[in-house]
């Protein structure tokens, strides 16, 4: 039986000299693969009390919406700036190649929702900690955080220090 690390793909140098791309879309392509990542995502959310599934763009969105509809919860997107049409809060932040905004719809989280954040990945948390900064700002709870895949040396854990993070496959 094959395990969801089987069918990742690495690829080293891209985006840039020294990063490895450690690659989804050959998970997604699968049947089986996509199916095993969603099931042992979801496996991390068991036992946990939660209202609403926030996932990032873009790559987030391919794992947290099944997750969403699976579990009967809403999906809320969690977008980088300029897509979202109605008032936003947004926050700006760096990854492990670059920098980016993100912004959620104001209206999305009401105070006292509990959230599970889901991304594809975690390298610095630099993605993951400013979409938990505006799930707070709008007076949410996130009481969960969950990837298909964890960086373990790019220091996401420390950065998160204080949230319930939790993945499927690690690299160093
Ligand atoms: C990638 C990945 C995570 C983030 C992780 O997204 O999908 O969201 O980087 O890096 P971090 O922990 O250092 O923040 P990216 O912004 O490259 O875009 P994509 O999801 O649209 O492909
Ligand atoms: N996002 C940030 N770092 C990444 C990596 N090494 N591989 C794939 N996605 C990423
Ligand atoms: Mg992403």
């Amino acid at each position: 039986m094959k395990s969801v690390k089987d069918y990742i793909i690495s690829i080293p140098d891209f985006p840039s000299k020294g990063i490895i791309f450690r690659d989804v879309t050959s998970v997604l392509e699968s049947p089986e693969g996509y199916a095993l990542a969603i099931d042992e995502l979801n496996k991390l959310l068991d036992g946990v009390d939660y209202d609403l599934i926030a996932g990032t763009e873009s790559r987030g969105f391919i794992f947290g919406a099944p997750l969403a509809y699976m579990n009967k919860k809403g999906f809320i997107p969690v977008r980088k700036k300029g897509k979202l049409p109605r008032e936003t809060v947004e926050m700006s932040y760096d990854l492990e190649y670059g920098s980016a905004t993100i912004e959620i719809h104001k209206d999305a989280i009401k105070p006292g929702d509990k959230v599970v954040l889901v991304d594809d990945l975690i390298a610095t948390g630099g993605t993951i900690q400013a979409a938990a900064k505006l799930v707070e700002e709008l007076g949410g709870e996130v009481v969960k955080m969950i990837f298909l895949i964890e960086l373990t040396n790019l220091g996401g854990r420390k950065l998160l220090e204080g949230y319930d993070v939790a993945s499927v496959v690690q690299y160093e």
